[in-house]
């Protein structure tokens, strides 16, 4: 459907879990893909990352700061795995051997500097997907977004801290290595420029952004943190 038409549709404003059951099977559906992606990469990205850097972070206060992101990243699991209990999706589909985590989660964390640039580079990409739920228009998604989001600003903004602590450190080296080859695998967390998903979740009002508004919003943002504020260089992305 061409975009022009969809944006014809005046979505519902859905106060409520039980309004929801009232929705189109569409609204509905697309409903539960959305709680079901959060609840299973907020899991999984708690489980690969923010836990097992704990073991990495080189003083006591770092160490106390991971794990306060890790608890964070783990309640927000558990708040969307709420809201999918809630909305009567069943548990399978939140566990991460049942549903593939998305490619942002396929690179092996090895260092410190290299969970840091995790924080300042993905969790940016989270703070964009977690605002675009803002104004949603099933308002307990939208009240999820909105009590989520300090908290996903505080993961962003430690990890540009951190960087920045390794770069007057000294350690820009370690930190530059560890965007070359983490930054590419990032664009696409936003997915397919043409998503049929995301035409269905703007339909509706769910979202309110293009995957490629989403995704060239975050390379700009992230060029200017690593090239502006860091002084580092942004890897080139493959055609
Ligand atoms: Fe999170
Ligand atoms: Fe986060």
């Amino acid at each position: 459907m061409p975009l022009t038409a969809a944006a014809k549709v005046k979505p519902p404003e859905v106060k409520t879990v039980a309004d929801l059951a009232l929705q189109p099977e569409e609204y509905q559906t697309a409903v539960h893909k959305i709680v079901v992606s959060h609840a299973v990469n907020e899991l999984y990205g708690a489980q690969v990352f923010d836990e097992p850097a704990i073991k990495l972070a080189p003083t006591p206060y770092a160490k106390w700061l991971t794990c306060r992101v890790a608890m964070e990243e783990y309640h927000h699991h558990l708040r969307f795995k709420g809201l999918a209990d809630e909305i009567g999706v069943p548990a399978q589909r939140m566990d991460p051997k049942h549903k593939r985590p998305l490619s942002i989660f396929e690179f092996e964390l090895r260092t410190w500097p290299e969970f840091c640039v995790i924080k300042a580079i993905a969790d940016y990409a989270e703070i964009l997907q977690v605002e675009d739920l803002l104004h949603c228009t099933f308002h307990p998604l939208r009240n999820l977004a909105r009590i989520t989001m300090p908290e996903e600003k505080f993961h962003a903004k430690f990890g540009k801290d951190t960087c920045l602590e390794l770069i007057q450190q000294g350690k820009g080296d370690a930190v530059q290595d560890a965007i070359d080859r983490y930054f590419p695998i990032t664009p696409g967390f936003f997915g397919a420029a043409a998503s049929k998903n995301n035409e269905i979740y703007r339909k509706w009002g769910l979202k309110q952004r293009s995957n490629e508004e989403m995704r060239q919003d975050f390379l700009a943002r992230v060029t200017e943190l690593v090239e502006k504020d860091f002084g580092l260089k942004l890897p080139a992305l493959g055609a």
